[in-house]
């Protein structure tokens, strides 16, 4: 089994650990995201809405949506309904600012939602993304098992997860860049030093591509799809259920 890699190491669950993380970053989240990934964390996101366009989703769930950016990009489908949902209350407060001043607080809002034990029925929605979140989830399979419960037959998923690369010289710059560069770019801007530095060690630990596609299939998904993403920096998953 892997290890498992939590944000502070103290007695804590990851999940009150990953919720008290990201409640302390929220409000550097966006310009550090931006920032550090230069914007391409946008045309990962337009991309993986792209996936689901074909079945025309009406109802969305966009599971560790933080500040709701991938919420927000699907809105481009024309959903009725996009529910962003989240354990940390202090990411969903600023995307529930973005969604007012984007005037789209009507089709999208926001609640907390515990992937490992959704508070929504059988089949209700007809797609979910969830970006970057996978990660964080302390019980992978419970709650990706939860995604599988809540989606319709024949619904898709759109996941994104950062990864490492696997080839030369993609690998050894990213290592560079995650372990030294992105944890003092985050010391500086962010309030918790920890942060930056749990992303590495946690991406490093986590189930990437086949043995990612695998836990889908295993979890009850169809037609699981790994597409790695900008030389392997993102890793892109699709499945239906
Ligand atoms: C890196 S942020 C990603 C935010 C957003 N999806 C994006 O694309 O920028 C990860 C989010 O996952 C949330 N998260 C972690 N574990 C969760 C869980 N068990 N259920 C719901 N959300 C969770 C965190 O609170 C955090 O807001």
């Amino acid at each position: 089994m892997a290890k498992t890699v939590t944000p502070y190491n103290s007695e804590e669950s990851k999940k009150q650990q990953v919720e008290q993380m990201f409640d302390n970053i929220a409000p550097t989240y966006d310009f550090l995201n931006h920032f550090l990934s230069a914007g391409i964390d946008r045309i990962w996101r337009r991309k993986a809405v792209d996936s689901i366009a074909s079945i025309q989703p009406k109802v969305i769930l966009d599971l560790a949506t933080g500040t709701g950016d991938f919420a927000v990009e699907s809105l481009r489908l024309k959903p009725a309904q996009v529910i962003g949902g989240d354990i940390s209350d202090q990411m969903m407060n600023v995307g529930r600012e973005k969604a007012v001043k984007l005037q789209v607080a009507d089709v999208l809002s926001f609640q907390r939602v515990d992937s490992e034990n959704m508070p929504f029925e059988d089949n209700k929605f007809d797609a979910i993304t969830v970006g970057f979140g996978v990660r964080n989830f302390e019980h992978l399979e419970q709650g990706l098992g939860e995604m599988h419960r809540v989606l319709r037959p024949g619904g898709r998923v759109a996941i994104l997860e950062v990864a490492q690369p696997e080839h030369f010289p993609m690998r050894q710059l990213y290592h560079i860049y995650f372990h030294f560069i992105l944890p003092l770019v985050g010391r500086l801007y962010s309030k918790d030093v920890r942060a930056y530095t749990y992303l590495p060690e946690s991406v490093s630990v986590f189930p990437q591509g086949g043995d990612f596609t695998a836990i889908l299939e295993r979890v009850g998904f169809k037609n699981a799809v790994y597409r790695p993403l900008t030389f392997g920096i993102c890793a892109f998953y699709t499945c239906e259920k």
